[in-house]
């Protein structure tokens, strides 16, 4: 069996915790029942990560298993990775995510996607990134009394993703650790009123509405200082003729949300500007996945 989950970009300047999207940026669980526990790492990314019970992935399958009484079955994993891990970037959540999807197709998928989802928001904390690497497409989580509400908002297969990946690591934890535990009021209104305006320019497919719909107040000015260039480099995005441009989750990789046609001049032009700050990165030019994290049988 395998399971793909895709990157993920959560927040999209305005909405924070609870906006992201898929990118067609992959890591993949391959699992084979009835051999002796094993996890083999392989991909673009592996160093760091451990392989032995404490991995994310297999205490995540663990978890998922002991929520539904299900005995630990006895699986080799193979992890292929290309989401680079500690950049913003989805790397935890699709490791939660491919595990959860993983260890419930062993059971006999006895759980459906949505409760899927608030195990993964239970174990990752925040549900930006989890549920568009379940679903796919553009996703907005919305924190109801009865778990994650998930809405789909398109999948805007005619907008490519810019991602500028710096070469340097920023935990999730040290990055919301500087925010201001309280915001103004003028400061959630803004958010508000902006996350408001960008879900509008998605299910309209009104691009021309992203600049503005994803200016954001409540975290990106605030961590621009752990990520040197970062607000000139989003503001190179826009002018070399993004639509519109962020921090992409809690850093430090940008996102710029662009027309193909654009996607060349802004990718050099966001490189210059950051690496002119003396941190080197490398730029990749995405489509948003529509699919989310998807299990399929191999032979
Ligand atoms: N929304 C989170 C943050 C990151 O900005 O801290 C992704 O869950």
């Amino acid at each position: 069996m395998i399971v793909k989950i895709p990157a993920t970009s959560a927040n999209l300047g305005p909405g924070f915790d609870c906006l992201g999207l898929a990118l067609q940026l992959y890591n993949f669980i391959k699992v084979e029942t009835g051999r002796p526990f094993q996890i083999s790492l392989t991909g673009t990314y592996c160093e760091g990560i451990s392989i032995d019970e404490s991995n994310l992935v297999w205490r995540t399958m663990c978890y998922l298993w002991s929520r539904i009484n299900y005995p630990t079955p006895s699986v080799a994993l193979t992890l292929e990775n290309h989401i680079p891990p500690a950049r913003g970037l989805g790397s935890s959540s699709a490791a939660i995510v491919g595990g959860l999807v993983a260890a419930n197709a062993l059971a006999g998928s006895p759980l459906s996607t949505l409760e899927l989802l608030q195990l993964a928001n239970t174990l990752e904390g925040h549900p930006d990134n989890v549920t568009p690497a379940l679903y796919g497409g553009i996703t907005l989580a919305v924190p109801s009394e009865e778990g994650i509400l998930p809405r789909i908002l398109g999948q805007a297969g005619d907008l490519k993703a810019v991602v500028l990946i710096p070469d340097l690591r920023l935990k999730t934890e040290k990055a919301r650790g500087i925010l201001p535990p309280q915001v103004s009021r003028q400061e959630a209104v803004f958010n508000i009123s902006h996350a408001g305006l960008l879900i509008d320019a998605f299910i309209r497919g009104e691009y021309s509405l992203l600049k503005e719909g994803m200016r954001d107040l409540l975290h990106q000015n605030q961590r621009a200082v752990l990520i040197p260039g970062m607000l000139e480099t989003l503001k190179a995005a826009l002018d070399a003729g993004a639509y519109g441009a962020a921090l992409s989750g809690s850093g430090p990789t940008l996102i710029a949300l662009a027309p193909e046609a654009a996607t060349k001049s802004i990718a050099g032009d966001m490189l210059n500007t950051m690496e002119r700050h003396g941190t080197k990165v490398q730029t990749s030019v995405l489509d948003i996945d529509a699919g989310g994290a998807v299990c399929s049988i191999s032979q």
